[in-house]
């Protein structure tokens, strides 16, 4: 029997490209995402597997429950769970829209949280799952500027790191993938294309695989790239306030 893997924010970007590389290895496909047309449209380019789309938004309160409730009733059971939606915002936090940024906590932290709660009981009663979270290089210092997308990205890092320890034994596996910036539609989306840290971003299907490739392997946390990596690694030993200041930095305009 084929497996299932249900993909979160599937209709652009690293999401699309995680879509594909399930389909190539025979997963059926559970998409999800706000626009239906796209979600179609992407449904039709598959034939030989089956797909089925959730059109969702996931900062919604209750969409995590409204999906696991849809995905039950059509008697699918996920085997994999890639909670991947998730967007930026660029400028000062008291600047920025209240409502945009609660989304973002409710899409990036809320959401991911949710779907994890309502498909990791049959994962474990399986003994078997596999969660990829997607968190972010923003996840390992504060982000002045985009204060609670890099806060957003602490909690996914923290909490899948967490449920790692916690489901050892389980056959269940966490993962969490790291990328930095990245060539998809969130930087037009975050408003941060202009800024330093897109100066190097990486293409979205070289990020996709090797988040793809780690989450087969079972690794706890992926980090792509290797500037990024020695980011990531100085960040780990610089006081939080310098490595604040370089977020700020890099955060600025080329
Ligand atoms: N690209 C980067 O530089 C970068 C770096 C580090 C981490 N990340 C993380 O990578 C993940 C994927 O982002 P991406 O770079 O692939 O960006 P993207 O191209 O903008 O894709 C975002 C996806 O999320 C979906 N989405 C957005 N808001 C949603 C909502 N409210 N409800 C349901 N789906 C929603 C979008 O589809 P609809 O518009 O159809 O809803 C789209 O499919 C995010 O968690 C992001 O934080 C990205």
């Amino acid at each position: 029997m084929k497996k299932t893997a249900l993909i979160t924010g599937a209709t652009s970007g690293l999401g699309y490209e995680f879509a594909k590389l399930f389909a190539k290895d025979g997963y059926n496909l559970v998409l999800v995402a706000r626009n239906e047309n796209t979600l179609n449209e992407i449904k039709q380019s598959y034939s030989n597997i089956e797909v089925t789309v959730i059109p969702m938004d996931l900062s919604t309160p209750g969409a995590a429950k409204e999906i696991f409730e849809k995905v039950e009733q059509k008697g699918i059971s996920v085997d994999v769970l890639v909670n991947n939606a998730g967007f930026g915002l660029m400028g000062k936090f008291d600047e920025l829209d209240l409502k945009k940024q609660s989304n973002m906590i409710q899409l990036n932290i809320t959401a991911l949280t949710e779907l994890t709660y309502y498909f990791l009981p049959k994962m474990k009663q399986r003994n078997n799952g596999r969660i990829l979270n997607v968190a972010s290089t923003a996840a390992f210092q504060p982000g002045p500027l985009m204060a609670v997308y890099f806060a957003s990205k602490a909690y996914v890092l923290s909490f899948s790191e967490a449920l790692v320890e916690e489901l050892i034994g389980t056959g269940v596996t966490v993962t969490t993938l790291c990328p930095g910036a990245t060539k998809t539609n969130f930087g037009a989306v975050a408003s941060v294309e202009n800024s330093k840290m897109f100066s190097s971003a990486m293409s979205s299907d070289v990020v996709a695989k090797q988040g793809y490739e780690a989450l087969m392997r079972g690794k706890r946390v992926i980090v792509t790239g290797g500037l990024n990596k020695a980011g990531v690694l100085g960040a780990k030993f610089m006081p939080r306030s310098l490595a604040a200041k370089i977020s700020k930095y890099v955060a600025g305009e080329k």
